[in-house]
């Protein structure tokens, strides 16, 4: 890449320089044109996306493009029918990829699996009869709840294959959170592990489900994959082992794809709000399909002959979108890996991309920050000019390690992706392409069919350089639908504020510079980005409290130089309890009991009175301020 430098690109970053793809980029990627053909996605929004619709095979043609006449609740390709297996699956294996690795599987334990797609196939078709001899309906929601293994992929497969919608809970959230997310999908059947791998140690997963079932009456079925061989109580009638089911006759390996409605619900993933319990957010089979293949395609310009690495864990949007659905779609060969990127060594990321000829790398700035940490030498040792393209998500990337990403792992040579999108957008809405200028630390500018500003409370857009809250201004395939369960939840969280313009409000705080390119601040509700994973301020706190000493508490992220964001609590005990060293030990035990440890507060301050405003209300932003020893500003609505 050819550094240019232009300078004062960025409102915080007077040093930014502009790197340029060098010419080999250019001529090598399939796009070599974002103006014209950004211009034509917005100028005729609907023929673009019809146009890349298209390309994927469809059991029946859709009638309308796009239904808007219930807004917020917008259909895509109305009328059309399919299944995103036919296009993540079944169209394959009528070709040459039938034999065309798709998954190649690495733990760190060392221990490796590969599929093609003629056994991915297999073996989705025999996990899809197991799920209908369990009774799984077309509609129903099935939790999955395991390690990052290849039987999460194939699960999440055969029930969208079946029609039955999935619900991943990543296996690093605990009891109270798991049994939350069952609750409220009211899942008959859950399929886990009785454990996982990392660094090192065993996890356990099949234990949590047991404890979490005692509250979860719905669940009459639970499938549990042998995975570690650590001991667990199974419970006669109700839990069934997955290899001994395979291993019977009604898992066959035929089983045909259900024909469905462009509009039916593929999933739920559920993501913390501002308030209450975590949302489920639903995404359709033919929308998603269409928006997770053609941003992927473009995005990272996938060629039949990538070894493409989404190191996100499926129980996250990210792996959803780009581990599962947006690469096999594309027909791409993919690894996956289960396990930390510095166990045993800080290299092992490097060696995998080394043993398997890895072309793209897709991951996390706090992985990044985290690997950064160890130093060159440990990439310095593997040979990674297998790499072409590089992408980054989940959080902002702060210039020095973007430009560590570049220089060290990159090469200098390898442009990077740094996407901005949600849970709720179901795949990338800012970001750049192969071809486009980059600035470290901005996700550049909108993806095709997106217009995107920043504005004021009002709505009206702030001036260059200023902060403002990030709107997208049209619908896209992609978009979540609804809330499960709760649709005016869905229109009051993400449509009230900017009702009258009929957009969509992101949470997130946002600055335009001159060249049009965006740079993401922050959430600017109660969700707090720990290491690239989204948490809630809400779920921690009801953690907190309940706890048999904690009376009230409140939940902020403060910033941290490896996690992007931590977990900082302010708690308030009952009448009679002191706090003490022991009892923050505790708490943080109790919060990871309850919620997993990735949700394990940094820091827990005892207090003796909340700030609240006469209405009730917590007042974070006070809390905020204390946290990082400034001003506490206006404070006029705080209670005496
Ligand atoms: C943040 C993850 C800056 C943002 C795909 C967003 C980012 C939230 C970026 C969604 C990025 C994601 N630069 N911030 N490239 N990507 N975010 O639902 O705050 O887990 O609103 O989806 O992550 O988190 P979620």
């Amino acid at each position: 890449m050819d550094e240019h430098k232009k300078k004062g690109s960025s409102p915080g970053d007077s040093q930014c320089l502009v790197y340029k793809p060098t010419a080999s980029v250019i001529e090598g990627a399939t796009l070599k044109e974002y103006e014209v053909l950004y211009q034509r996605s917005i100028s005729d929004r609907l023929g673009f996306w019809a146009e890349e619709a298209q390309k994927l095979e469809w059991f029946k043609g859709w009638d309308r493009v796009l239904d808007d006449s219930n807004k917020p609740f917008f259909k895509w390709f109305v009328g059309g029918k399919t299944n995103i297996v036919l296009n993540a699956i079944d169209r394959h294996v009528l070709t040459w990829r039938r034999n065309k690795l798709a998954l190649i599987w690495e733990a760190e334990t060392g221990e490796s699996r590969t599929y093609s797609y003629h056994a991915l196939n297999r073996e989705v078709c025999k996990f899809a009869n197991i799920l209908k001899s369990m009774g799984v309906k077309k509609g129903e929601v099935v939790t999955l709840y395991l390690p990052q293994i290849p039987e999460l992929t194939i699960a999440m497969l055969a029930c969208a294959k079946i029609g039955a919608v999935h619900s991943v809970v990543f296996g690093g959230f605990s009891v109270e959170a798991l049994a939350t997310r069952i609750r409220d999908a009211s899942s008959r059947v859950v399929v886990t592990a009785d454990g996982g791998f990392r660094r090192g140690k065993t996890f356990e997963l099949k234990s949590i489900v047991n404890e979490a079932l005692k509250d979860s009456p719905t669940v009459e079925v639970c499938i549990t994959v042998k995975r570690t061989g650590q001991p667990v109580s199974m419970e006669a009638d109700r839990d069934f082992w997955l290899h001994e089911l395979m291993a019977l006759p009604i898992a066959s390996m035929k089983c045909e794809t259900e024909v469905m409605d462009a509009e039916d619900p593929l999933f739920i993933l559920y993501t913390s709000g501002t308030t209450g319990k975590p949302k489920g957010l639903l995404h359709t089979h033919g929308g998603y399909s269409v928006y997770t293949a053609t941003t992927l395609k473009y995005v990272f310009d996938l060629k039949e002959e990538d070894r493409y690495w989404c190191t996100a864990d499926p129980g996250w949007i990210t792996g959803h979108s780009y581990l599962v659905y947006g690469p096999l779609i594309n027909g791409a060969t993919q690894v996956m890996y289960e396990g930390a990127p510095n166990h045993p060594y800080p290299n092992r990321w490097w060696q995998i991309i080394e043993k398997y000829g890895v072309t793209i790398l897709y991951t996390s700035p706090t992985a990044i920050r985290g690997l950064m940490r160890f130093g060159e030498q440990w990439p310095k040792r593997h040979d990674l000019s297998s790499l072409r393209l590089l992408g980054s998500v989940g959080e902002p990337i702060n210039p020095e390690a973007w430009r560590w990403y570049h220089r060290v792992i990159g090469g200098e040579r390898c442009p990077i992706m740094d996407t901005w999108w949600q849970t709720e957008t179901g795949g990338f809405v800012i970001t750049p392409l192969p071809i486009s200028p980059l600035k470290p630390g901005s996700a550049t500018r909108p993806f095709f069919g997106h217009e995107v500003a920043v504005v004021d409370d009002q709505g009206a857009q702030v001036p260059v350089g200023s902060e403002g809250n990030l709107v997208l201004k049209a619908p896209w395939p992609g978009m979540a639908r609804t809330i499960w369960g709760d649709p005016e939840r869905y229109k009051e969280t993400y449509w009230k504020t900017y009702e009258k313009q009929g957009w969509y409000k992101a949470g997130d705080s946002a600055r335009m510079d001159e060249d049009g390119y965006f740079w993401i601040i922050g959430r600017t509700d109660d969700v707090i980005k720990v290491s690239g994973h989204r948490l809630g301020t809400a779920e921690i706190e009801s953690a907190l409290v309940s706890h048999a000493d904690v009376a009230e508490a409140a939940v902020i992220g403060v910033p941290h130089e490896l996690k992007g964001h931590a977990i900082h609590c302010f708690v308030l005990l009952k009448h009679g309890r002191t706090g003490g060293k022991e009892l923050e030990e505790q708490l943080k035990e109790h919060v990871s009991h309850q919620m997993g440890s990735l949700a394990r507060p940094e820091k827990i301050e005892f207090m003796s009175v909340l700030p609240k405003t006469r209405s009730g209300k917590i007042m974070r932003r006070v809390l905020r301020a204390r946290a990082l020893g400034q001003d506490v500003g206006d404070t006029s609505t705080l209670e005496e």
